[in-house]
């Protein structure tokens, strides 16, 4: 009996110790103050979804961007003013991040059913990337929560991690292993490349002077992305931009990546090995992407007193 209670107690300890040094996000953040408010961010999503495919993809890139700049903080979501150094303007988010005209209808729904501000605006794009992810037929996942939003954000940190298309594999991989993230995660994570759209300038080069690429592919994109002007022209990720699937992997095995950054993923052994698996094996993507989601929705939190939820997620309160 006794020796039954010691050893209750141990894995008690060591549970709980584990659980610390991992992270101080938990998933039933607001059942108890707020049980309606990740139901709410759903149908909002789901909503916004319905009306443009395209959203789910834009809101999943949103959660990318916020935690890669000082971590997962909502810092990507303040607008310009005298104190504030926003990163909408960064290299990567200018004219490009969209959807926060989403996360504010999201907030102020939330705010209504949850009778105040409770809910942090880091939380809803954590949780908005992983309804998303849902809406467009994608992996599930529980989503830690109890991040706190920041009272600061960086242009300058947003266009120093945030990673270039231009990248190659040991660029990318070392960006990655700056926010924690190892080369499964990379490739894993990519894959949200399986969703949304780009723009002729982040790919003209690829399409107009590069080798690994197959030519057909090629020809065909150069027709709505001239040498010269088009530049916000839209091409596809991947082939079905709307379905999360496999196909981004594929491409990339048939040399048909659109960035460079992801055609690069296939010249190393170990990430070449991850798209190979990838391509073959939705199940084993899907399983992979999620957990990386929730590695990735863990950097650098704030958490506690640190920080504040804002009430508007565009400004400090
Ligand atoms: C590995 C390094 C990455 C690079 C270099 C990169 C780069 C890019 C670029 C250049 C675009 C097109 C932007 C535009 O033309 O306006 C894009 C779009 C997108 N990225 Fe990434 N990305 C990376 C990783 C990720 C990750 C980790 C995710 C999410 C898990 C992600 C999700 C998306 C989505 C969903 C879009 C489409 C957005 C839309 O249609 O609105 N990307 N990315
Ligand atoms: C952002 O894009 C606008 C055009 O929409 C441009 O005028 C502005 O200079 C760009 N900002 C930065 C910091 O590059
Ligand atoms: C192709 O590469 C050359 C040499 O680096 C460069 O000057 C040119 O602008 C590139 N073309 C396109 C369409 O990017
Ligand atoms: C390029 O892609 C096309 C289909 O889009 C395919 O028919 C062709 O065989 C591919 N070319 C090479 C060299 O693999």
């Amino acid at each position: 009996m006794a020796s039954h209670s010691f050893l209750f107690l141990y894995m008690l300890v060591t549970l709980s110790l584990v659980g610390m040094a991992f992270s101080d996000l938990d998933d039933d953040f607001y059942d108890d103050v707020c049980p309606k408010a990740l139901p709410t961010i759903k149908r909002v999503v789901e909503d916004a979804v319905r009306k443009e495919k395209r959203m789910g993809a834009s809101l999943l890139r949103l959660h990318f961007h916020d935690c890669f700049v000082n971590g997962c903080d909502a810092s990507i979501l303040l607008d310009q003013t005298s104190a504030i150094d926003s990163e909408k303007t960064s290299r990567a988010n200018n004219n490009s991040a969209r959807g926060f005209e989403v996360i504010d209808k999201i907030k102020s729904e939330v705010d209504k059913v949850c009778g105040r501000s409770v809910v942090s605006c880091a939380d809803i794009l954590a949780v908005a990337a992983r309804d998303s992810v849902v809406a467009l037929h994608g992996p599930s996942w529980e989503v830690k929560l109890g991040r706190r939003d920041s009272t600061t954000a960086s242009r300058t940190a947003a266009d120093n991690n945030i990673p270039t298309p231009l990248m190659d594999l040991p660029a990318l991989i070392s960006n990655f292993k700056n926010h924690g993230l190892d080369e499964e995660d990379l490739v894993a994570l990519s894959g949200g490349h399986t969703l949304g759209f780009a723009q002729c300038f982040t790919f003209r080069n690829r399409i107009y002077n590069e080798t690994n690429i197959n030519s057909t592919f090629a020809r065909q994109l150069q027709a709505n992305c001239p040498r010269s002007g088009g530049d916000s022209n839209l091409a596809t990720l991947d082939p079905t931009a709307a379905i999360f699937d496999s196909k981004y992997f594929s491409n990339l095995v048939s040399k048909k990546g659109l960035l460079h950054s992801d055609q690069a993923l296939v010249s190393g052994g170990k990430t070449g090995g991850f798209v190979k698996e990838y391509s073959k094996n939705l199940r084993t993507f899907s399983k992979d992407f999620a957990k990386s989601m929730i590695k990735m929705g863990d950097i650098k939190p704030l958490t506690g007193k640190q920080g504040q939820i804002r009430v508007n997620c565009r400004k400090v309160n």
